[in-house]
């Protein structure tokens, strides 16, 4: 193990002096000051069992923009040790050499790979912790999660002789297979989530663009632009009026790689109003539907 550390030191050395292999068009600059630490989490505790394969080799558009270290494999493989101080080096080396959280493609590799979590570009905060949200989990493009935010997956039966995991949860030594469900959660682009929020297992789809308030509970899907709160979580309004929403989710701004979207800097900080016909990236993006 000391010698992997020693390796792992090396190399960095060597690396940082290196370019790293860019799959956007993004600059380091674009992080300064914003990105924070990525720790482990419980990850020993929640992560699946080892060998499970990625969900995809290749870097696809969800994850267009990301940074990619010549280390990336090394460190992928080396996260598989569940050594902690070796995961915690592997995770620190990932975001100095892929320019932190919104860029960083090793951590989202190993998300998926050991936690069956998805992340993509541009999405920061509890998301990328390993072991904060369980498996099953897809996050969207540009996705801002708070901290202690909480998703839960599945429920422990209620119709049973006993609520105890015994009865459901293999891991814990009395089962062959685990009996209960653990249900997808799939969090749209463009999603905020507030500070201490719960997703629970009735919720199976967070709709894009759409905003969960502090503290809410949400009990049941959330549609795409609406706003909620509360517990259980309610509707308070939408974002936009139904016209605009249709053009935004045509438009699929979030493809682009925040380069080419911080291009229009005026316009994606001025309030979009009821005709936002205005902005480039719905003009621009608007497909053949445009307005007539
Ligand atoms: C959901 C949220 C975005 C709404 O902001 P807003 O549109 O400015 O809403 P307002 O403050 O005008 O409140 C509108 C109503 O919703 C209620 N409300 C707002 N946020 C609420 C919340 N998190 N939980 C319960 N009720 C909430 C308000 O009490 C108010 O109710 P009223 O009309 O009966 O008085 C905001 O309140 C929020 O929760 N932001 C999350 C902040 C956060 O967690 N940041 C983490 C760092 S990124």
């Amino acid at each position: 193990m000391a010698a992997v550390e020693r390796y792992l030191t090396g190399v960095l050395a060597v690396e940082s002096s290196e370019e790293t292999m860019s799959t956007g068009r993004l600059t380091s600059g674009d992080t300064e000051g914003l990105v924070g630490p990525v720790h482990d989490g419980n990850a020993s505790a929640e992560a699946p069992p080892h060998g499970v394969d990625e969900p995809r080799g290749q870097v696809t558009w969800h994850e267009k923009g990301l940074k990619q270290s010549r280390l990336s494999d090394l460190l992928v493989k080396a996260y598989g040790f569940q050594v902690h101080w070796l995961r915690q080096r592997c995770l620190k080396l990932a975001l100095r050499l892929e320019d932190g959280q919104f860029h960083s493609a090793t951590i989202r590799r190993i998300l998926a790979r050991y936690y069956r979590v998805r992340v993509g570009a541009y999405s920061y905060g509890d998301c990328l912790v390993p072991g904060a949200f369980p498996e099953n989990v897809s996050v969207g493009r540009y996705v801002s999660v708070a901290m202690g935010v909480r998703i839960i997956r599945r429920n422990h039966p209620t119709d049973c002789l006993s609520t105890h995991p015994f009865f459901f949860n293999s891991r814990l030594g009395y089962l062959k297979a685990d009996n209960l469900p653990v249900r997808h959660l799939e969090i749209g682009h463009d999603v905020w989530i507030g500070t201490g929020a719960v997703v629970t297992p009735g919720c199976s789809r967070i709709g894009i663009g759409a905003i969960i308030g502090a503290g809410a509970i949400v009990t049941r899907d959330v549609a795409d632009f609406a706003i909620v709160v509360g517990n259980p979580a309610k509707a308070l309004r939408y974002r936009f009026p139904e016209a605009v929403r249709g053009l935004i989710l045509k438009s699929r701004w979030w493809e682009l790689p925040a380069g080419e979207v911080a291009a229009f800097m005026a316009q994606m900080t001025r309030p979009l109003g009821d005709d936002p016909w205005w902005h480039p990236l719905l003009a621009k993006c608007g497909n053949a539907a445009g307005k007539n």
